[in-house]
């Protein structure tokens, strides 16, 4: 896994070089090539890989999920979202930088990913394929309309139905994506096998997610904990407490392991991956 996260490191580093230089390119820099998890791209290439795939030929439609994420951390951290001053363990981009250059960063990150895509040369009906199902996952009927209820929520408690709602767009869609592109790329078949567990690891990833902003070590997830409580949202700690949460998240993760052996693929690699993520600190 820490060569693969390597590989993307580098290829995102060179995927930034031919931008003009100037304060954007700095802050997109600055953000994506900080020290997140690359969570959403090793999903994309070991699902790859559990089907005996060369990824190689496919780096850079990992880096592109790479950046729309960056762009929603970018944005979710600014003073009219989250408002928040850490991420990755370092500043949030627009307190590094200033709010004007955090906003134009994100939008070329985001811009970055059509582009990036549009380059790699394989079939063109494949490229049109991930490019439509990415810019669905990530827009307004995916994550933006996560983040727009996410917001909605605020001082108000979402029930349970609502809270999955937000979670399986906010969270769940770039997850979700990652196994689905993977998919139509290897195997088309199990394309609804993939967005059933992507969706479903999604959920426990932001259930999780809501756990570590009360009883995280602040140190070790690079980002302010209570950060939730301050903005008054609605949260699975929130609404079922902490201990039904964890429930939650355990009962997810197995129904991911069992719908994972199901399938003829390599395992290994996808089960490495899902616990790397149900053990996580950050
Ligand atoms: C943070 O995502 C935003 C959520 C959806 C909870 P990650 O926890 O994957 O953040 P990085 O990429 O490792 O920084
Ligand atoms: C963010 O959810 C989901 C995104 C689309 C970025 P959170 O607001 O809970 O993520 P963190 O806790 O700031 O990473
Ligand atoms: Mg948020
Ligand atoms: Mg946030
Ligand atoms: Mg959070």
């Amino acid at each position: 896994m820490d060569t693969l996260k390597e590989e993307l490191n580098q290829r995102l580093d060179e995927l930034l070089k031919p931008l003009k230089d100037g304060l954007v390119k700095e802050a997109m820099h600055y953000s994506l090539l900080a020290p997140g998890k690359r969570l959403r791209p090793l999903i994309f290439l070991n699902v790859l890989r559990s089907y005996g795939l060369d990824y190689h030929l496919y780096l850079d439609v990992a880096c592109a999920i790479e950046m729309i994420h960056t762009y929603s951390l970018i944005h979710d951290d600014l003073p009219g979202m989250d408002n928040d001053d850490l991420r990755r363990g370092r500043l949030t981009c627009h307190k590094q930088f200033d709010e004007a250059t955090a906003i134009l960063a994100g939008d070329a990150l985001l811009n970055l990913g059509v582009n990036t895509i549009l380059n790699i040369p394989i079939d063109d009906h494949l490229k049109v394929q991930i490019l439509n199902r990415l810019y669905e996952a990530s827009g307004v009927n995916g994550m933006i309309y996560g983040q727009q209820q996410d917001i909605a929520f605020e001082n108000k408690q979402a029930s349970l139905i609502e809270l999955e709602d937000i979670h399986h767009h906010k969270t769940g869609e770039l997850i979700a994506v990652s196994m689905q592109l993977a998919s139509l790329i290897a195997q088309p078949q199990d394309y609804e096998y993939w967005s059933q567990i992507g969706f479903d690891l999604g959920l426990a990833f932001q259930v999780q997610d809501d756990i570590l902003d009360v009883i995280g070590d602040q140190e070790k997830l690079g980002k302010k904990t209570g950060s939730d409580l301050e903005n008054h949202k609605s949260t699975y700690v929130s609404l079922l407490g902490l201990d039904e949460s964890q429930k939650l998240v355990e009962k997810l993760f197995n129904k991911c392991y069992e719908a994972i052996y199901a399938m003829r693929i390599n395992h290994g690699l996808i089960l490495e991956l899902l616990t790397m993520i149900m053990k996580r600190v950050n």
